[in-house]
């Protein structure tokens, strides 16, 4: 592919939002020792992918301009976007697990970005493949969202997905969202008790995948965020944003934690004096750590079943603007998804 120009959207400044999106023709990248280059069947927005942008991230992100998004591996030069379901067209040196027309889902390095892209560079040990019961559109959701929920629920609620360990009453928040809709479907097949929040239209739609109690935010009861049946939380799944751990912590139980998905400034005074005067109740600030184990993991789930990729709209990449507008609105129900 050495030399083949292809199409891509990037931005090469902060801010701008949609109008700050270019399409250029830039060149194919070319796949390093321990990389594949997919070619994107699709990708997935994620708030990371316009909040750096904004510059919400820097200076860490994005690391270099341009900036290609979007949520499946690629590299610097191109989208920032890190979701991605492809096919493998050519294989770096060393790569063991890929050869050319594996049909795969991939994170790609927020260093890199690289999804909103024909192609996109992605690393194999953030590469698993997909099986053919599972369409690109589900699969590429699945990085950023599915890993975050998967994280937060098995690694700092201590939720067994194999419905082994205690009974844990959870509550979760944002629940119709790209993290949420994963979060509690994965939390039902463990040992949990789920309530959930969201806007009124999402009430059933939440309730459908699987939670025990579904409260609408915009009402006070579910401002108050307290269980119908009284349940105490032992930890708080938080992907809705601007709530303060006071308004959570009548409603947790003695060990209770609020898992905080986008922590501010604020959060991290609160981590630390919750720490510092040994309370029981915690806030946890929570930061993704991707592992293709996980994402194989995820995707099983998918394939069995057990597992769905909501779509909240589909939108080709010459229209990334509207799947970039969508995202930023921050009314999506499930996944919002670019097509090449
Ligand atoms: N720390 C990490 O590593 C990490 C990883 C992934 C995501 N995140 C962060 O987690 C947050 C959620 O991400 P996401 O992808 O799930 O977002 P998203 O898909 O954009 O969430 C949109 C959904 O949130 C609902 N919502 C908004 N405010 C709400 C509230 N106060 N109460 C209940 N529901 C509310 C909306 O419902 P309505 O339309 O009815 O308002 C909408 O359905 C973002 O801030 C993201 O940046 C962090």
């Amino acid at each position: 592919m050495a030399g083949k120009l292809m199409h891509a959207v990037q931005y090469d400044h902060y801010g701008g939002g949609t109008a700050g999106l270019k399409h250029v023709e830039v060149p194919v990248p070319t796949p390093k020792k321990y990389e594949v280059l997919l070619k994107v069947e699709a990708a997935s927005l994620n708030p990371v992918d316009w909040k750096m942008q904004k510059g919400m991230l820097r200076p860490i992100l994005p690391s270099k301009f341009p900036y290609i998004p979007g949520t499946i591996m690629a590299r610097v030069d191109l989208s920032k976007v890190t979701d991605v379901a492809g096919e493998v067209v050519e294989v770096g040196f060393g790569v063991k697990k890929f050869k050319s027309g594996d049909k795969v889902v991939a994170y790609l390095s927020p260093f890199s970005g690289g999804g909103l892209a024909k192609f996109a560079v992605a690393k194999e040990n953030l590469t698993v493949p997909r099986p053919p019961e599972v369409s690109a559109a589900e699969a590429t959701g699945l990085p950023v969202a599915g890993l975050t929920a998967h994280q937060a629920l098995t690694q700092l609620a201590g939720v067994k997905l194999d419905g082994s360990g205690p009974r844990k009453n959870l509550l979760i928040t944002a629940a119709s969202g790209g993290v949420g809709h994963y979060a509690v479907q994965l939390a039902k097949l463990g040992n949990t008790h789920v309530t959930a929040t969201c806007g009124a239209r999402n009430l059933d739609f939440v309730k459908g995948l699987g939670a025990d109690e579904v409260l609408d935010y915009k009402t006070p009861d579910g401002a108050a965020l307290k269980s119908p049946s009284g349940q105490k939380y032992d930890a708080v799944i938080h992907c809705a944003t601007g709530t303060r751990f006071s308004a959570f912590e009548p409603n947790l139980s003695p060990t209770g934690k609020v898992i905080e998905l986008t922590p501010s400034f604020g959060s991290f005074m609160t981590s630390a004096a919750k720490k510092l005067t040994c309370s029981k109740k915690k806030l946890v600030p929570l930061f993704a750590v991707p592992k293709g184990e996980n994402l194989d993991y995820l995707v099983q789930l998918v394939k069995e079943g057990k597992l769905k990729t909501i779509i909240d709209s589909k939108h080709p990449l010459s229209k990334a603007e509207e799947a970039w507008a969508r995202s930023m609105d921050g009314h999506a129900t499930g996944k919002i998804i670019v097509e090449p």
